[in-house]
């Protein structure tokens, strides 16, 4: 789609109402929306914002120009749920409608304060030559959801060896003080993210420096920080866009990365002895991820399902990206472990995963377990007519597995490769739980060791199966169907 900068930056007030008529018309005939991932009504959403527990809900954000199927005037469209797994929609809780977000209300973060929750987001603002001045804004929302912003920036100006590029604020507290951990460029074009600490959510805010958290370069400009602690050690989760090859291997456009130390030093702001970089995602499809440390003393994580710069055949249906499932983390051996929260609250009937041909909602989950020292193919028939679909190449001998989503359907990214392998220990048996919800799978092996996202656009909405061939020994399955 071709859409100009000022439709792109059209104030959401002029328009017209028929606007979002038409794209929900065209939605509705679409076979490729999600049962229970979390997509956008109209047009596009992006990031999650402000995820966070208060006055007895989880609340959760999220990056929406609801206007179509393009990066344009950026909002926040707010959820809430019980149970991290139904959410109900609340509508828009930011949009940019004030000098200080007037070219889009940009990604942050949420924190709980007394009675009220309080939203720290990037004011994305430029002037008439189209020069970007970033506002760090805050706002607060009410137990019956009424949200009143702030009338001046809690940061004005990025720091002097900062660039336009300096956004995306996490607020956390720490012994009785506020941190804010800030995306940004510096001057001589590298990636950090600037430490701010506070007496107050409101300010003042101090700028204490650089987040020392590796000792790689980060590319050009890190998106999306967010320090979470698991088991008392700090992790940092974000977005190094331009990172090297040999800091990060990635094959997507940008990488969705963490860094585990093994301790975090509060006076310097120091990961201590801090682990390589790795992919939080090894799919396809997995950026921005936002994390916290929850009230229950879990710390749970939600990731945008899309990535920036990258056209989606939903395009041409007017709706574009989702978020994954809650995912709660864990540290085994320096490593994150990911789980899917909930879905046992919405599994329906038991699936009958029997070879050949066994039906497969496009809804559903799918448990398997793979002995050790086998070499085979899985394949979520996607299109029965021609046996087409996700394979997975799995080799418990060498430790690998390998996903292909070439005959899922329409083409993604496909300038990027339409493989993407997950390394596991060799000799080793492996179990996997399947995520399928129409035009999305979530794949986490072992127990959530490794992770594998992804979008995929099936011709119909015929129901799937399944194929396997090449092991030696029977696969265990076990499968439900989801409900919406
Ligand atoms: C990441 C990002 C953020 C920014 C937001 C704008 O996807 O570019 O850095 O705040 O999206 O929608």
């Amino acid at each position: 789609t071709t859409w100009t900068t000022a439709e792109r930056y059209r104030p959401y007030d002029q328009w017209p109402t028929e606007q979002l008529t038409t794209l929900r018309q065209q939605i509705a005939q679409s076979h490729w929306r999600f049962g229970y991932h979390i997509q956008p009504t109209t047009g596009l959403l992006n990031d999650p914002n402000g995820f966070s527990y208060f006055n007895g809900q989880w609340h959760l954000f999220y990056q929406a120009f609801p206007y179509g199927p393009v990066h344009g005037l950026k909002s926040w469209e707010h959820l809430v749920s019980d149970d991290l797994m139904h959410w109900e929609k609340l509508g828009p809780a930011l949009i940019p409608d004030t000098p200080l977000d007037q070219q889009g209300v940009y990604s942050g973060s949420a924190i709980a304060v007394k009675d009220r929750l309080f939203l720290m987001y990037t004011g994305n603002v430029r002037d008439q030559d189209w020069e970007r001045h970033p506002k760090q804004n805050g706002a607060w929302l009410t137990t019956t959801n009424q949200v009143t912003k702030l009338t001046t920036p809690l940061i004005s100006n990025p720091p002097k060896t900062v660039t336009e590029h300096f956004r995306d604020p996490q607020i956390i507290e720490h012994d009785g003080q506020y941190y804010a951990f800030i995306g940004a460029q510096t001057t001589d074009l590298t990636g950090h993210v600037m430490v701010y600490q506070a007496p107050a959510v409101t300010g003042p805010w101090t700028l204490k420096g650089d987040l020392q958290f590796s000792d790689q370069p980060m590319g050009y400009m890190v998106e999306c920080p967010n320090l979470v602690f698991i088991d008392d050690r700090p992790v940092l989760i974000f977005c190094p866009q331009g990172v090297s090859a040999d800091v990060l291997a990635s094959e997507n456009i940008y990488p969705n990365a963490y860094v585990v130390g093994q301790a975090f030093d509060w006076e310097t702001f120091s990961f201590i002895d801090p682990s390589p970089l790795q992919n939080l995602d090894a799919g396809f499809d997995v950026y921005a991820t936002q994390a916290f440390n929850a009230p229950d003393g879990r710390a749970l994580a939600v990731s945008w399902i899309g990535l920036p710069d990258i056209a989606y055949p939903s395009d041409r249906e007017g709706w574009a990206n989702g978020l994954s499932v809650i995912k709660d983390l864990h540290l085994k051996n320096d490593r994150l472990v990911q789980q899917p929260v909930g879905v046992s609250t919405i599994r329906q009937q038991a699936l009958q995963v029997t070879m050949p041909h066994p039906v497969i909602p496009q809804q559903s989950e799918l448990h398997f377990t793979v002995p050790a020292d086998q070499q085979g193919q899985v394949t979520i028939v996607t299109d029965i007519t021609t046996n087409q679909g996700l394979i997975l190449n799995i080799d418990t001998a060498h430790g690998e597995l390998v996903v292909d989503r070439a005959g899922t359907g329409e083409a993604v990214a496909a300038t990027y490769g339409m493989t993407r392998t997950a390394n596991l220990n060799a000799h080793q048996p492996l179990t996997g739980q399947l995520l399928l919800d129409h035009s999305v799978f979530e794949l986490y092996l072992n127990d959530g060791a490794t992770v594998l996202t992804g979008r995929m656009f099936p011709a119909t909405n015929a129901d799937f199966s399944l194929s396997q061939t090449g092991f030696t020994t029977a696969l265990g399955w076990q499968g439900w169907q989801l409900e919406s």
